[in-house]
């Protein structure tokens, strides 16, 4: 894992638009991994705004989401479909029609599961995957426990979870879906290129076992461990735990220039 530590999420932001705007000047067909939730909502907006400058275009691209709610209705605005098409379609050039989600509607889950995990193959898999990280080290809805050669599959949300995403039902836990539909571990593994931000120190002890913990089904996100091109962007808030810090931190100041490092 490469390291990235920044003073804001603004910077962070800029070094995860740097590495998607590399992917597409090589492939403006490429596809790339989109999650919900607060972390990447920086890095839509960077898009965003390169969009709008010219120096960069998703028109040719298609995105695949990590995962969707079960359950909720199909205009609720916290449906996963509804937030990335108000979040990132909405704001850059990509064809609405280009973005997936996995069903959360649909009345056999776990043939939809099958389905999706069938479309991103056919898409030519993940070029590039945006990635946050759960305070109990979740990827996409892979909760402690969840096998780490999963794929797509129904999710039941634990209690942390949906403690946490109850600020976005007004502050009702109760209102928070109890199941989701997510890529699983394994499905994520498999995106060529992966750009994981954290930030806050509600974040820390996740990092923390994400990125020193052993590879554990206790902290799914520590899978990434096992996948050769990743970066993991954090603001000082989130790296505080870190054992090796110092050391992470020289890394990235001596790195070749524009180098995934494959670390
Ligand atoms: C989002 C997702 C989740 C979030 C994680 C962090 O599609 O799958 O894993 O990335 O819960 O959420 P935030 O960024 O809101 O702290």
């Amino acid at each position: 894992m490469e390291i990235i530590i920044k003073p804001t999420a603004q910077e962070l932001a800029l070094v995860a638009a740097e590495a998607i705007c590399e992917v597409y000047a090589d492939n403006p067909a490429a596809v790339l991994g989109v999650a919900t939730g607060s972390s990447p909502l920086p890095i839509y907006q960077e898009l965003s705004r390169r969009v709008k400058s010219g120096s960069l275009s998703l028109s040719r691209a298609q995105a695949f989401q990590l995962d969707e709610y079960v359950g909720l209705s199909q205009d609720h605005p916290e449906a996963y479909h509804n937030f990335i098409r108000r979040e990132f379609a909405d704001i850059t050039d990509i064809d609405p029609n280009a973005v997936y989600g996995e069903d959360g509607l649909a009345a056999d889950l776990l043939a939809e599961c099958q389905r999706y995990e069938q479309a991103i193959v056919d898409a030519g898999g993940i070029d590039i995957q945006i990635l946050g990280i759960g305070a109990d080290g979740h990827i996409a809805f892979n909760e402690p426990g969840t096998s780490l050669k999963s794929l797509t599959h129904p999710a039941v949300l634990t209690a942390q979870t949906r403690s946490d995403n109850a600020r976005f039902f007004d502050g009702d836990i109760d209102k928070v879906p109890r199941h989701a539909l997510t890529q699983g571990v394994g499905t994520i593994l498999r995106a060529r290129k992966i750009l994981l931000i954290a930030t806050g120190s509600n974040k820390a002890d996740a990092v923390r076992d994400m990125v020193e913990g052993p590879v554990s089904i206790s902290c799914t996100g520590s899978a990434l461990q096992l996948h050769n091109n990743v970066k993991v962007l954090l603001d000082e808030a989130a790296a505080a735990k870190l054992e090796r810090l110092d050391f992470y931190r020289e890394i990235y100041a001596n790195r070749p220039q524009g180098a995934w490092l494959g670390l």
